[in-house]
């Protein structure tokens, strides 16, 4: 199902979620229950169009594993790459007090307007920014990720994260945004990323498993489909450390997310990393 969904294209599955969600959201309108950041249901174009409440929720759950995993602190300055619709950045403008501040960017225009016009509004320490990159399920610019440099000054911020990015890029933009978050982050820092993991232990059980299958095997990892490449990718452990270690990064933690039918605090798999100097 997944797999025909990825296979339309980003302005198709725009429209079908739109019109799909158009009863609910016209009732959401009518009845007031949409809370002032949420977007429409048909504007969520990350992840299942959950309405108000759940979308809360689950900024509020991404918040607590960020807490619990990375040190998360009232006054940091964070960075959220792959920003979307403002998910984490709703549940973060009540955690982040006035020290500490948040920026986020993102490949789609909607998102990143939608969240300057509510969220960026009322917090001023909150900025989104547009970034016109190429990604098959996305954007169509000409413009790569492999060499985008983040509009970001070096040692900038405290914790860097992204929540389902990477899990969405090729191996070679991936690369670079590792270089980039050793660049951004300072020497203390912290970065927090999920990305659907395997190594020899499940690698052919994720060949075949369900919305979650991986078929396509590649050197180091698997991709969902090959004619949407950024449709999803899983990448072998040793091959993502050993990527870390090219741009001076290391593996702090990992924890295996529930996709794999373990018990977990994520249904992705998180990685705690940080810089080697
Ligand atoms: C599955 S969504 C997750 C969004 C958000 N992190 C959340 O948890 O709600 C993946 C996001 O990554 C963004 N994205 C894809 N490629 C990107 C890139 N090269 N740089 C920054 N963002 C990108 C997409 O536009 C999309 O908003």
């Amino acid at each position: 199902m997944r797999k025909y969904w990825y296979g339309l294209s980003a302005n198709q599955r725009f429209m079908i979620r739109r019109l799909y969600y158009l009863p609910a959201d016209r009732l959401d309108s009518i009845t007031g229950k949409r809370h002032k950041y949420v977007p429409p249901r048909g504007l969520i174009y990350t992840g299942s169009s959950a309405g108000s409440d759940k979308f809360i929720k689950q900024g509020q759950q991404q918040l607590s594993v960020l807490k619990e995993t990375s040190d998360l602190k009232p006054e940091d300055r964070v960075l959220d790459i792959g920003s979307g619709i403002g998910r984490t950045a709703i549940a973060l403008s009540g955690y982040l007090n006035s020290k500490g501040s948040y920026e986020g960017f993102d490949v789609v225009k909607l998102g990143v307007d939608w969240c300057n016009s509510r969220l960026g509004k009322d917090f001023p320490n909150f900025k989104f920014k547009y970034v016109p990159l190429y990604n098959d399920l996305y954007n169509d610019s000409e413009q790569k990720a492999d060499d985008f440099v983040f509009p970001y000054e070096a040692d900038e911020f405290d914790k860097v994260f992204s929540f389902s990015l990477f899990t969405h890029m090729q191996l070679t933009e991936i690369q670079n945004y590792f270089r980039e978050i050793s660049r951004v982050l300072k020497k203390d820092g912290l970065a927090f990323s999920t990305f659907f993991l395997f190594d020899e232990k499940d690698e052919r059980r994720i060949e075949n498993n369900g919305d979650y299958s991986f078929p396509v095997s590649r050197e180091g990892y698997k991709l969902m489909s090959d004619q949407v490449k950024s449709g999803n990718i899983a990448i072998h452990k040793d091959k993502l450390s050993k990527m870390m270690a090219d741009e001076g990064l290391e593996v702090v933690k990992i924890i295996d997310g529930f996709w794999k039918g373990v018990k977990s605090i994520e249904f992705q798999d998180i990685v705690v990393f940080k810089r080697t100097d």
